[in-house]
């Protein structure tokens, strides 16, 4: 086995607090990485940077609109005047709102395209020179199968994820001669808060609420939800030497939904 090249490192990770960028916060963190638990939720990052604090690892926790750039600029600030450097970045936190063209109001148009769209550029902006600065570095955005082909009644999220998969090309290829490597994961179904409140939003009461996380499952070849250590695995992997040959590419993590259907 190689050896661990990420101990002393420094990650920033949005949406911290809960799901999965709770998840990719401890899988760095058990990589030896210091790690920038960020969240529009205090508390939420407060607790899980004290939890890996706990277990001997390396945390610090920050408030961040992820959607406001001097918010995003004092994440970034707090991180190198901690540690001076930023090597991963996942750039994960978002937010969905229910409708179609038609049902979907405006203000949840830009609610979501702020958050995920925006967001993840001015995240990825901010922590881009100090990458540079440092020689190189990788940025994950979290992105999403609805990205990659269309799922009814979610028009601003699915948008949002599709700019965010452009996104991840663009800045691949305008900074790889920089050594930044820039990739997408694109979770399918993910049993957190996000998946739970969408499909709360679908049902009547907790009986239809049952039946229809029940469904989800049988859209997918291997029958079962993705967990969000699934998803934090593939995000440290890419953000990792092992992946140094990697950039631009967007990946499915989806028990087959996307190929097999
Ligand atoms: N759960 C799924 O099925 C699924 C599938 C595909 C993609 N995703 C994506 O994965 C990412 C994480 O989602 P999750 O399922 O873990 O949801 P979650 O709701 O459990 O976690 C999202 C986190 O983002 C934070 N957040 C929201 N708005 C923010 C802002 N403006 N600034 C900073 N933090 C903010 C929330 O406080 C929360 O802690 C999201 O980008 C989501 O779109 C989730």
């Amino acid at each position: 086995m190689a050896p661990d090249t990420h101990i002393g490192t420094t990650a920033i990770v949005t949406g911290a607090a809960s799901g999965i960028g709770r998840s990719i916060a401890d899988h760095f963190a058990a990589e030896g990485r210091a790690v920038l638990c960020a969240d529009i939720n205090r508390a939420g990052a407060e607790k899980v940077a004290a939890t890996i604090i706990k277990d001997g690892g390396h945390a610090r926790a920050v408030e961040v609109d992820v959607a406001d750039e001097p918010s995003v600029q004092a994440m970034v600030d707090d991180a190198i005047s901690w540690t001076g450097q930023i090597d991963a970045l996942a750039a994960n936190a978002g937010i969905m709102a229910e409708g179609s063209a038609l049902t979907l109001s405006l203000e949840d148009w830009t609610r979501v395209m702020s958050t995920n769209a925006t967001g993840a550029f001015l995240t990825a902006r901010a922590a881009l020179p100090h990458m540079i600065d440092g020689g190189g570095g990788a940025i994950v955005f979290t992105a999403s199968t609805v990205a990659l082909a269309g799922m009814k009644g979610i028009a601003a999220y699915s948008a949002s994820k599709g700019a965010v998969v452009a996104l991840t090309r663009q800045m691949a290829a305008d900074y790889a001669d920089q050594n930044i490597r820039v990739n997408a994961v694109a979770p399918g179904a993910v049993r957190t808060p996000l998946s739970e409140s969408h499909f709360r939003a679908r049902a009547e009461d907790d009986a239809e609420f049952e039946t229809l996380l029940e469904a989800v499952i049988d859209r997918y070849p291997l029958k079962r939800w993705g967990t969000t250590a699934e998803i934090a695995d593939l995000v440290t992997f890419l953000c990792s030497d092992r992946a140094g040959w990697m950039t631009g590419q967007i990946i499915p993590v989806d028990g087959g939904l996307l190929e097999l259907r």
